[in-house]
Order: structure tokens, then sequence, then C-alpha cells
């Protein structure tokens, strides 16, 4: 088991970020560093997101993989109980000074009480600091259910809704076998908008059944009449074990080529720009500067908290003399996570430790799906002895990708151009085995083994 191993550094390196293990393998790397940690480091150890995970839903999407449920008991105190608890245990165990954006997702979490996530919030800000107007996120599927709730969530603490439309049109929601109409959704986002102006977001997905470039057109320019300041354009992925991969599979639906949702994102770039929306991210679209900050703290590779059945953390167990970031998963089955959570305090089910070099990727991964990439600032976090020149100026893969202006790396750090973020898949295979050169792998025996912090 991992539990408990300790954290390994390289000889020599007598200053290292507590979180981190620094592997670095050319030693002279070391010697261009020293004292050059940011001041904002501290700080940002001590700070989190908290992702709470509802996992019930009303019915199954065709096309859906997520970690669901469909509900059948009322065991929702017990449910409030123990997100509660392993709210507690968590943040008590990262040890997080401050909390800085918390995301209800699912599942279906408006189906929750309201009084569920008001619980929740007060959890959280019993054991750690939540600054006020801190984003508090909840999404919502725009059933009439849903959207008399609004209010209630609204006075619980929600102050951003995101709305899941998938669809404006009524024959592909019933071919999604979605719990709304197109009718429904626009009410949802007319009363969330009313409740929480410039901060309700819409997810929309495209390469569906059915659908063409024109359709795709049209339905966007009617979504750009009514959405409030956010968009999240999702890629139809035909995930296998669902009810969407078995049609497909048989040939009873067909979804469009490659090629057609290539040219579907690429309009849907193009007419949310003429609308005002920046793209941040290659599938979020913001305007008036109303980004997602809870997802922005993933892709800059933040510490989050991972609370609920199947949800995700990666965070520094500094309460437990831990001092490397770990990724934790919850346990899956909802009824199974109540009660380790009702005997444990929490459901924990993975814990793997991150070391450099999987920080690593995974700073790189999440930094480069940004519109501004990875700054050199940002870099420096993670890295502090190997800047983004070190590590990518000098590989020929990676000047074919600057040279054929796909990926730039200049002054303000390494990201993809315009072209290059619809090829991001691609490209990020060259850059993993440029880091996969320069940080050691994991292997227990080629070095020294120190503890360090703690
Ligand atoms: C898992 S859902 C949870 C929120 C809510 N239950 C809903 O359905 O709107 C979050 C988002 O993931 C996206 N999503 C789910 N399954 C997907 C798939 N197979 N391919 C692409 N996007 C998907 C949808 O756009 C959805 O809004
Ligand atoms: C969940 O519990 C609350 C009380 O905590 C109750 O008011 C509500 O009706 C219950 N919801 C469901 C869906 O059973
Ligand atoms: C933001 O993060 C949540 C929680 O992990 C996720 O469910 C959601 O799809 C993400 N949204 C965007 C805009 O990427
Ligand atoms: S898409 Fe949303 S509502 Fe549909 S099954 Fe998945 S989580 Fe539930």
């Amino acid at each position: 088991m991992l539990f408990g191993m300790l954290c390994l550094t390289s000889p020599g390196l007598t200053r290292a970020l507590p979180a981190y293990n620094v592997r670095v393998l050319a030693g002279h790397f070391f010697s261009s560093i020293a004292g050059s940690v940011d001041l904002n480091e501290d700080a940002l150890q001590r700070t989190a997101s908290v992702y709470v995970h509802w996992p019930y839903c009303l019915r199954r999407c065709s096309y859906c993989n997520f970690n669901k449920y469909i509900s059948r008991s009322n065991n929702n105190d017990t449910m409030t109980e123990c997100l509660q608890r392993e709210t507690q245990t968590l943040l008590q165990l990262s040890q997080v000074s401050s909390v800085t954006s918390v995301f209800f997702g699912g599942g279906t979490p408006s189906l929750a009480h309201p009084s569920t996530i008001e619980a929740v919030l007060n959890s959280v800000s019993k054991h750690a600091h939540i600054p006020q107007n801190v984003e508090v996120t909840l999404e919502v599927n725009p059933t009439p259910l849903g959207r008399s709730k609004l209010k209630d969530f609204y006075h619980a603490g929600v102050n951003r809704f995101s709305v899941g439309v998938q669809s404006l049109s009524d024959d592909d929601l019933v071919i999604l076998e979605r719990d709304h109409s197109s009718h429904d959704a626009l009410c949802t986002i007319e009363e969330a908008s009313r409740l929480c102006p410039g901060r309700v977001s819409v997810d929309l997905m495209f390469g569906r059944p059915r659908q063409t470039i024109q359709s795709w057109d049209s339905e966007l320019k009617e979504m750009l009449q009514v959405c409030d300041d956010h968009l999240s354009l999702y890629q139809l992925t035909v995930e296998r074990g669902t009810q969407l991969f078995k049609q497909v599979q048989s040939g009873k639906v067909t979804v469009p080529g490659d090629d057609v949702t290539a040219e579907m994102y690429q309009r849907a770039r193009e007419i949310l720009h003429q609308h005002g929306f920046c793209q941040y991210e290659v599938s979020n679209f913001a305007r008036h500067n109303a980004v997602s900050h809870h997802n922005l703290s993933y892709w800059k590779g933040r510490q989050y908290i991972g609370v609920g059945p199947g949800a995700h953390g990666r965070f520094v167990p500094l309460g437990e003399g831990g001092d490397c970031r770990e990724a934790r998963t919850q346990t899956l089955e909802p009824e199974v996570w109540m009660c380790e959570v009702q005997k444990k305090g929490h459901g924990t089910r993975r814990r793997i430790q991150l070391h450099q070099r999987e920080l690593i990727e995974e700073v790189l991964v999440m930094g480069m799906r940004m519109t501004k990439g990875i700054t050199h600032r940002h870099w420096q976090r993670f890295s502090p002895h190997v800047n983004l020149h070190r590590v990518f100026g000098t590989s020929l893969d990676v000047q074919g990708l600057l040279q054929s202006g796909k990926l730039i790396l200049d002054e303000r750090g390494l990201r993809c151009s315009y072209e290059g973020l619809t090829l991001l898949d691609s490209i990020l295979p060259t850059l993993l085995l440029e880091i996969e050169q320069i940080y050691a792998p994991k292997q227990k025996d080629s070095f020294k083994v120190r503890k360090i912090g703690s």
C-alpha cells in the first residue's frame, strides 16, 4: 500500500517545497534556483476548493457513465449527515484554512433538499474559513422541480448555477433520455439568471445523434438569445456501457463523424467569439470575465477536496503529517460509502501519492487546457528547478510543434495557439515525453531516501 510511504527527495537538494517530491535527474539544474520559492506558496498550501458529489438521478440518460444511481429509498437524512461528516474529516485532514470555491456536482444535486446544501456549506464554514462571495456552484437539471427549488438553493448559499441543457431540440432530448424539455430549460435559465445574474452557466453537447452543422449553428444562436455569461460545450463521447454505446454498436443510432464534430467545434468558437464570449479553456467560454473559478482551480493545479460517493480529490494530508500531495478517490457506491463514513468518518477508497513527476504531468495536462496555458510563474511553482525552456525548448519534436504554429513558448510561458488547442490530444504525448526525459520515474531505490518536512 502507498499509505504512509515516505516522500523521497534527491540527494543534495536542501530546500524543497514541502508538498512535493523533487527528484530531478540532472543535478546541475539545481544551481539555477535557490531562494526562488513563490511568496504565495504558503498561502496556496492552506487553501483548497471543495467538490461535493450528489450521486442520485431520476433516470439514466442514454450517454452518461458518471457515478450516479437511480434513487429509491429516502435515505436523504443519512446522506446529509455523511456529507457533513466527510467534509469535516477531510478538511481537518488537509488542514486547509480557507476554501476558495465549492461545487455541488453529480448525479443530480438539484434533487437534494436545499437544507442538505446548506448543511454541507455550514460544515465547510465550521472547519475552514469561507471568505464572503466565494463561488458556490450547483449543477441543475432543468426540470420543473429543479427550477422550483432554485430560490431555496440560493438562500442556502448557492451563488452560481450550472444548468445541464445539453440540447434545445425536444426530439434530441428524448433520444438522449433527458428528464426535461427545451421549454423547461429556457425557463430554468431565466429563473437562475434572475437569482444570480452573471453567474449562470449552461452545458451543451455537440456531436449528438442526428445533429448537423446547420442545426448546431442555429441551436447555438438560439442559446445566445437566452443564456447568461458562461457556456460549456462538450463533445458527446460514446462511452462504453451506456445505452448510447449499444445503440451505436447495433447501428440503430449514428453520431456525426470526426470531421463534422471538428467543424462544429470551430463554428462554435467563431459564433461565441462574435457574441463577445472569450474562450478560456478547451470547452469553456465566458463573457464579462464570468469564468468558473472552481474549474480554473483544477486547471491551475490547485488543491481540491472531494466529498461524497466517487468524488476525487488532490491535497496534502497535512493533518496526519503528510508532506506529499495525494490523489484520492472516495468509495463509489452510495450505501457502501455511507457505511464507511459512519464507521470511519470518511469513505476514502484509494490514495495515491503524487511524486514530482506525476504532479508535473498533471500540471501540464490540466494547464494546457487553458487558452493562456502555463505561465512561467505557474510552472515554477511545481517545478522550481527546471524551467519551461529547459524542459521543452531543446526537443526537436517540440520545435516542430512550435514551428508549425500549434504551440507557443515565449516570455509568457507555454500554450497552444488557436489552431493548436483543437489538437491538444495529439500535442500532449509529445510534451509528456519530454517530462519523462527529465523527471525520474518512480523507482524506489535509485535515490537515497530521506524524509522531508513534518
Ligand atoms: C455528469 S453531468 C451532471 C450534471 C447534470 N446531471 C446534468 O446532466 O446536467 C455534467 C455534464 O457532463 C456532460 N456529459 C455527461 N456525459 C457526457 C458524455 N458522454 N459526453 C460528453 N459530455 C457528457 C454533460 O454536458 C453534463 O451537463
Ligand atoms: C429529504 O429530507 C428533508 C428533510 O431533511 C425533507 O424535507 C425532504 O422532503 C426529503 N426529500 C426527499 C426527496 O425525500
Ligand atoms: C467543473 O468541475 C465540475 C466538478 O468536478 C465538473 O462536474 C464540471 O463538469 C466542470 N465544469 C466545467 C465548466 O468544466
Ligand atoms: S447526464 Fe446528468 S442527469 Fe443524466 S444520468 Fe448523467 S448525471 Fe444523471
